[in-house]
C-alpha cells in the first residue's frame, strides 16, 4: 500500500470513527477530550466541530499546527506526552484520542508499552479510548468501527 494510501485510510478511520461516537452518543455526559498528538490540528479541527460544548487539551512535543487549529490558552500541553499526561491522570475525561502511532514498529513497540495505562488514567468510567495504535489493558473494552474501517487500522474502547 502506499504511503499516500495509508495516510487516507488512517484519517478516513479517525473521522469516521469519531462522527460514531458523536453520532451514537458514546461520550459520558460530561468530561474533557484529550487530543494525544495534535500534529497539524486536522483531527483536533474535527473534534472541535463535533465536539463544541467540551473542553478539549491537546498534547505535543512541540506546537506544529496550522493557524486555526491553535488551541486556546491552558488548553495545548508541550512535552513528552508520557510525562505530560500524568498531570491528567484521575481528570475524568469523556474521551481521549490518540494519533501518535510513528510508521516504525521500534517506536510504536515502546508507545504500546506506555500508551494503555495513560489512556485508563485519564479517563473517567464509561470513557472513551481511541487510539491507531492497539491498547492492551484489562480496564479497556473493545468497541465496534463502522464498517469499512480495516479493524487492524484503529481501536475504539471504552473504559469499564
Ligand atoms: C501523526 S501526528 C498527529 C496528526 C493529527 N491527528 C492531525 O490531525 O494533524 C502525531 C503527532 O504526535 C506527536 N507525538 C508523537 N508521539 C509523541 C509523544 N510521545 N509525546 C508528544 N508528542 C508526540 C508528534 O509530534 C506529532 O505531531
Amino acid at each position: 500500500m502506499s504511503r499516500l494510501d495509508s495516510f487516507i485510510r488512517r484519517m478516513t478511520a479517525q473521522r469516521d470513527i469519531l462522527n460514531q461516537v458523536a453520532a451514537q452518543g458514546l461520550l459520558p455526559e460530561t468530561g474533557d477530550i484529550l487530543e494525544l498528538g495534535l500534529g497539524n490540528g486536522r483531527t483536533y479541527s474535527h473534534l472541535v466541530e463535533l465536539f463544541a460544548q467540551r473542553r478539549i487539551i491537546a498534547f505535543d512535543r512541540a506546537l506544529m499546527a496550522h493557524g486555526s487549529c491553535i488551541p486556546a490558552d491552558g488548553n495545548l500541553i508541550l512535552g513528552e506526552i508520557a510525562e505530560t499526561a500524568l498531570a491528567f491522570s484521575g481528570s475524568e475525561a469523556a474521551m481521549a484520542h490518540a494519533d501518535i502511532g510513528s510508521g516504525s514498529d521500534d517506536i510504536d513497540a515502546v508507545t504500546v508499552q506506555w500508551l494503555p495505562q495513560v489512556m485508563v488514567g485519564v479517563l473517567a468510567s464509561g470513557g472513551i479510548a481511541l487510539s491507531g495504535l492497539p491498547l492492551q489493558s484489562a480496564s479497556l473494552t473493545q468497541l465496534p468501527i463502522p464498517p469499512g474501517i480495516d479493524s487492524q487500522r484503529y481501536f475504539l474502547y471504552r473504559k469499564i
